[in-house]
């Protein structure tokens, strides 16, 4: 090899990859041509390495040129690369691709749950109730003590409960899932004074063998009404006026005797369906306890309260045969609401 045929490839090399590096406009395309050009079996290495067979006075000459073109390539590629970064970082990755055809959306809904739930509490918000939310987690304090509920009594059995902490700590007791409602009462009469009017609504949780009636998960709306001269009449006005608003005038609606430990007398009311009675609600007298234990005078306050099941309530007036319907996220049956 002569110089200046090193020479001639010297300066079509620089030609050509000078040509190829400007269409190199991606980091794949830009790193292939560095293989090719200045990688160590690439081209300009090639003449590099043919240098050895020149005559020393060739060689200097030749050498200096093929070095003057390792500069040129070395800072053509930086430009290059920083050229395609760039590019890259400018070019809009998110774009909308505005010619695709359009597709209808598909507006979501209100949870059957939640609309059951609201028309309750649009019922009691016109009779004077207001609406307060609780917590999911509670103490066992406000879920059991506070409602007469002690750590040994039976009807904590009923109740079988998901802990967080089983341990009691001072008053407070443990920490739970709360199995009811009921603990916003004890919580509400601690914040205010009489007349108390609240409806909560919200979720609670047991262990239960679940089927078509029972599920670990479900929701209640609490009421509580604390003023002087209530009534057993102003519970049962209150909870007919509210089963005439949700069933209708004509439905018929009946009382029992039942207990729960923090209403003295306790009644559950069941509403009439093709002939048979189905329980919608538990509720009663407060226990002069329970105004006790919040600082009310129960000489001088008492009050009437009740749970009411929103899926229970929701089963009757659509006919829903299975209250797990409501937990299993089956769009065939929560798009029929
Ligand atoms: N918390 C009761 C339960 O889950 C339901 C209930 C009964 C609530 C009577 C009340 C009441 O407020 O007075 O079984």
């Amino acid at each position: 090899m002569t110089s200046s045929a090193t020479e001639d490839s010297i300066s079509s090399i620089k030609a050509e990859a000078l040509e190829r590096l400007s269409a190199a406009t991606d980091q794949d395309s830009l790193e292939r041509w560095r293989v090719e050009f200045m990688g160590r079996k690439g081209r300009l290495t090639g003449i590099l390495r043919n240098l050895g067979s020149l005559a020393p006075e060739e060689r200097r000459e030749a050498g200096a040129a093929a070095n003057r073109l390792k500069g040129e390539l070395e800072a053509a590629f930086e430009a290059q690369s920083a050229l395609n970064k760039r590019a890259a970082s400018s070019a809009p990755t998110d774009a909308i691709d505005v010619t695709l055809p359009g597709r209808k959306t598909r507006p979501g809904r209100l949870h059957p749950s939640t609309q059951m739930i609201r028309e309750m509490l649009a019922a009691f918000n016109e009779m004077g109730f207001q609406t307060v939310e609780g917590n999911e987690v509670e103490l066992e304090r406000y879920n059991f003590d506070m409602l007469n509920i002690p750590a040994d009594h039976p009807a904590r059995d009923m109740q079988d409960t998901i802990w967080i902490n089983r341990e009691r700590v001072g008053a407070d007791g443990g920490i739970l899932m709360r199995t009811q409602t009921s603990p916003m009462q004890p919580r509400t009469m601690e914040q205010q004074d009489p007349p108390v009017r609240i409806v909560s609504p919200g979720k609670c949780f047991r262990i239960e063998a679940t089927d078509a009636t029972h599920e670990w998960q479900f929701h209640q709306v609490e009421g509580l009404a604390v003023d002087e001269g209530l009534s057993f009449a102003d519970l049962k006005g209150t909870l007919y006026e509210f089963a005439r608003r949700i069933f209708g005038a004509d439905r018929k609606v009946r009382f029992r005797c039942d207990f729960f430990p923090f209403v003295e007398p306790g009644v559950d009311m069941s509403i009439d369906w093709n002939g048979r009675w189905v329980e919608i609600l538990g509720a009663g007298m407060v226990h002069p306890q329970v105004l006790r234990n919040v600082g009310y005078d129960p000489e001088k306050y008492t009050g009437f309260a009740f749970g009411v099941g929103p899926e229970r309530v929701a089963m009757l007036k659509y006919g829903i045969e299975d209250i797990r319907h409501f937990f299993n996220n089956d769009l065939r049956f929560l798009s029929q609401f």
